[in-house]
């Protein structure tokens, strides 16, 4: 059996539209077997509503995508998934899913792709690359697509740091989340943005985090998404009141992601406060950065 590990990613950051995303120490395992004949899909783990077991299972095309590409036919094939990641959160479950079909089925074939056919492929199926890269390579990852080819640099995370996961309990897909955007922005959105998004990554790099409330500032998608969730401003003023260094959507969203410092217990006990009177329902998850990209934990 092959059983692949594949982390949630947090894109954008704020400011880094597109192009900056880190990996969290939220998982989901993919086990997969060749079996004589058919296709077996199970599924376990916090988040598995709306998870098809049919041919239509994202892990399972993103698996015969990279066999036919390679020209190879399984028999059958078991798949279970684990999945903790949840769906249409702007955590990455997407993201997660083809890594780890990609990676899972390039180890049945002996491991014949190199990483960056791998990060390639599966940029090419995500879309874009800011999810993709994380799960693959974990830590901070800077990337982009520049015509066919896919760059980045990748650097450690302290994983000692801790993030507030704000995790409501609707979805909103990234589709419906890049409509509200408009097609075209101000010189001085754009200054604004890129000053940000750089500041940001040097000061992550540096460990530096008394400015992170500036440098996790955003003018390009975070205006205009809040309106798709309710209570954004309370959410975020009470997280600032309550200690948070840098607040931030992560990814498309619904999810907000405040990165702590301090006394993590009175910040949760707070913001649980805050939100429950909220007609939506929103888990705080404690979590860290995390080092380590997709991983096959044994063959
Ligand atoms: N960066 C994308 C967005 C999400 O914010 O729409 C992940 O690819």
């Amino acid at each position: 059996m092959i059983k692949v590990r594949v982390p949630a990613t947090s894109a954008n950051l704020g400011p880094g539209f597109d192009c900056l995303g880190m990996a969290i120490n939220m998982y989901n395992e993919i086990h997969v077997d060749e079996i004589w004949g058919g296709l077996d899909i199970t599924l376990s783990g916090r988040y598995i509503q709306g998870i098809s077991t049919g041919e239509d299972n994202l892990v399972y095309q993103v698996m015969q995508r990279v066999f036919d590409s390679a020209g190879y036919t399984p028999k059958g094939l078991k798949i279970h998934m684990v999945n903790n990641i949840p769906l249409a959160r702007g955590l990455g479950s997407s993201a997660a899913c083809i890594v780890g079909g990609i990676v899972a089925a390039n180890s049945i074939l002996g491991g014949t792709l190199t990483l960056q056919q791998m990060i390639d492929m599966a940029v090419d199926m995500e879309g874009h690359p800011d999810n993709v890269l994380p799960a693959m390579v974990g830590g901070i990852t800077v990337s982009l697509k520049a015509e066919r080819d896919v760059l980045y640099n990748r650097f450690d995370m302290d994983e000692g740091m801790k993030l507030a996961v704000f995790i409501p309990d609707f979805e909103i897909s990234t589709r419906q989340a890049r409509k509200v955007l408009p097609s075209s922005v101000s010189m001085k959105d754009a200054i604004f943005n890129i000053s940000r998004a750089v500041f940001l990554v040097s000061a992550l790099r540096a460990g530096d985090m008394k400015n992170l409330h500036i440098a996790t500032q955003d003018a390009l998608h975070q205006p205009y998404r809040k309106k798709l969730i309710p209570h954004w401003d309370d959410i975020i003023e009470g997280c600032y009141h309550f200690g948070a260094k840098g607040v931030f959507l992560s990814g498309a969203g619904p999810t907000i992601i405040a990165v702590l410092d301090g006394e993590i217990d009175r910040f949760k006990d707070a913001l649980y406060g805050l939100t429950s009177v909220f007609d939506e329902k929103w888990e705080i998850e404690i979590l860290s950065p995390c080092n380590q990209g997709v991983q096959v934990i044994n063959m």
